[in-house]
């Protein structure tokens, strides 16, 4: 993970939301170098494009005249499950819901292809992506020791809540 200091920008006009499509990979792979200690590769976005059962969404604003990826996601989808397989935001721009964005998005979509349930795993250590899961009602399924490169154990998760908060009564 990053270790800048996150500095809040602001956003204008209102980000959008979009299918990842080739001329997205550097920007993506730039995004994946400042977030992940083990980023992608460039050729491993490429290849995750090219998979069939792949789906990547990415948020964009413009910013200072400039086009700014605020954000992505890629899933694995092989109805009635998928997979999250990473999700990802500008490091300027967190806490400010754009990741619950993404996700209401995704939900939507995967739900429409069938999906009924999501997974994904997470480094024990990553509270902040831990605590976003919770948030989005996402539990706790298991763990996968020394899963990761180093050591790390893995914290599964799962979710059958297949609609945004916001579309939840009470939801927001
Ligand atoms: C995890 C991540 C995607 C969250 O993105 P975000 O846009 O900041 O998340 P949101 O603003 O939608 O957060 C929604 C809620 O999640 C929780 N949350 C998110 N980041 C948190 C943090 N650093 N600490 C505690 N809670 C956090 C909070 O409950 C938050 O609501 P609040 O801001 O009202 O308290 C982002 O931190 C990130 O990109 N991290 C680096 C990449 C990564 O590790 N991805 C996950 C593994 S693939």
């Amino acid at each position: 993970m990053s270790t800048k200091a996150s500095i809040p920008c602001e956003v204008s006009p209102e980000p959008r939301l979009r299918a990842v499509g080739v001329s997205d990979v550097r920007a993506i792979f730039e995004l994946e170098r400042s977030s992940f200690a083990n980023p992608w590769t460039e050729l491993q976005i490429t290849e995750e494009l090219s998979c069939e059962l792949s789906y990547g969404l990415l948020l964009e604003s413009v910013v200072e005249q400039a086009q700014v990826l605020m954000g992505y996601a890629f899933f694995r989808l092989l109805a009635p499950e998928a997979e999250l397989l990473k999700i990802c935001v500008n490091s300027s721009y967190l806490r400010q819901g754009y990741a619950g964005r993404i996700l209401a998005e995704a939900r939507t979509v995967l739900r429409a292809n069938g999906v009924t349930v999501l997974h994904l795993e997470v480094r024990e250590s990553n509270l902040a992506a831990r605590k976003f899961y919770l948030r989005e009602g996402f539990t706790e399924t298991g763990v996968r020791p020394r899963y990761y490169s180093g050591g790390e154990n893995a914290i599964l998760y799962s979710c059958q809540r297949m609609s945004a908060l916001a579309e939840l009564p009470g939801g927001g």
